[in-house]
């Protein structure tokens, strides 16, 4: 049983230092840095073999310090690129030295051939079509060398199967491909916008785009080979990564040690459209579309088809908020915010009710929620939370507050036009079973 008051709690807010090295590899939205959830899992004083879950495990923070603990750690995302993403981030540092060589093996002879290229090529939003061809080139490549039938074959995707290897060097793509695009990147880091009409698309030579790929898995191999451990690790360790709506979820009783993970907040970041560019180079493998991953996200900007009302297992601080949303004066108000944010707390109230029977009897969940602002309307994400996982039997001992100045609700330049007070609130919240 974990012992809430003796948690090593350190602020969850990223930070520079600590997006450098390798880590800095999995630019995406984390919800907190390694150093937090290593020190966290380190005080939580778990028994050799314990089970670590994040159910949105996002670039992976939560399943790479658990599994370097030494730790059995299981992660879901119900975007596939994602897990492929975290399962990258677990790659051994032993496996470093093949990298190099690797890469300069899969690049040879890969032409721009434009048979590649599928109708409507998700890649030509932003790339000329021999580089686009170039692109999905070295896909195939990486595919032919590194990924078996159990993880792609023509009944569709498990990428729960691929290896870290071959997640690296997906990684590796994903990396060189974004920079391409760079010139389409807006304010927010990870998201890309669509060139409007008549833009320039980009282009590259070829012996320019191998290049640089061959660079990046030699930087890569450079920082796993020097990546410190907190070790000591004792025998194989256990991870599993999959792809898994936890809205949907049926996991099974009390199989969980420890939860660990940051929910994904309600400040309407899209977060299918922040992998778009992935989701565009795995298209031909996943052939998902964005409106479907849209959709089952926590946090979709997309209205939902079924009719919602608010539901008393929400909590007071939900329905007080819905009730003043819904009555904003200001356009879309009480029509498209209202049920978006609907969708939002209804998955949110789903999957907090699905996920408590997987912890073990006194186990603990530790959640980093933010708050945000809806207009002048506090959202108080924290609270509110809190508030669910109360309803679906936890109980909540402990709660540490640390102010951010970091919102990512700051990230729409409408938001500056309203009165409400800067920065977020970032919360940890300690739940037990
Ligand atoms: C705040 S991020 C998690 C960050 C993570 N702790 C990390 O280190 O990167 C939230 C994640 O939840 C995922 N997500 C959104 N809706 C989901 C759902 N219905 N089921 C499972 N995961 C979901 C998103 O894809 C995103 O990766």
């Amino acid at each position: 049983m974990t012992d809430i008051a003796r948690l090593q709690i350190a602020s969850p807010k990223r930070n520079s230092k600590e997006e450098a090295g390798w880590h800095g590899f999995f630019p995406y939205y984390a919800g907190y840095p390694h150093s937090f959830a290593d020190k966290l899992i380190e005080s939580a004083e778990l028994a050799p073999g314990a089970k670590i879950l994040d159910p949105w495990n996002g670039s992976g923070t939560t399943t790479y310090s658990a599994a370097d603990r030494g730790y059995c750690a299981e992660g879901w995302d119900v975007n596939p690129v994602m897990v492929i993403i975290a399962r990258a981030r677990l790659l051994p540092t032993s496996e470093a030295d093949a990298l190099g060589p690797l890469a300069r093996d899969t690049v040879k002879g890969i032409r721009a051939d434009p048979r590649r290229l599928l109708d409507k090529d998700p890649l030509l939003t932003w790339f000329e079509k021999p580089l686009a061809a170039l692109i999905r080139g070295l896909e195939h490549r990486i595919r032919d060398q590194l990924v078996g039938a159990a993880t792609f074959s023509i009944e569709g995707a498990k990428v729960e199967r691929m290896s870290a290897l071959a997640a690296t060097f997906y990684v590796a793509l994903f990396t060189i491909t974004r920079e391409l695009a760079g010139q389409f990147q807006s304010s927010n880091p990870t998201w890309l916008r669509e060139p409007k009409p008549g833009e320039t698309l980009v282009d590259c030579q070829r012996r320019k785009l191998l290049e640089r790929f061959v660079e990046a898995i030699d930087i890569m191999a450079t920082s796993l080979g020097t990546r410190s451990h907190a070790g000591p690790t004792t025998g194989p360790i256990m991870t599993s990564l999959s792809v898994m709506d936890t809205a949907q979820a049926k996991p099974a009783a009390e199989t969980v040690d420890l939860i660990l993970s940051s929910p994904p907040y309600c400040t309407r970041i899209d977060y299918s459209a922040a992998t778009r560019i992935e989701l565009a180079i795995l298209y031909p493998r996943l052939r998902i579309s964005m409106e479907a991953l849209g959709r089952k996200m926590i946090g979709s900007t997309r209205v939902p088809k079924e009719f919602l009302t608010p539901r008393p297992e929400w909590g007071d601080t939900c329905l007080a908020f819905l009730e003043k949303l819904g009555k904003h004066p200001s356009k879309a108000s009480g029509g498209y915010y209202l049920k978006t944010h609907l969708d939002y707390f209804d998955k949110m109230a789903r999957s907090l009710a699905a996920l408590v029977p997987v912890l073990k009897p006194s186990a603990a969940a530790i959640l980093v929620v933010q708050d945000s602002y809806y207009k002048e309307l506090h959202n108080d994400l924290p609270t509110i939370i809190g508030e669910m996982g109360v309803a679906a039997g936890l109980s909540l001992p402990r709660r540490d507050d640390f102010p951010s100045a970091r919102s990512m609700s700051g990230i729409n330049r409408y938001t500056r036009i309203y009165k409400r007070k800067s920065g977020a609130l970032e919360a940890v919240l300690c739940f037990q079973r």
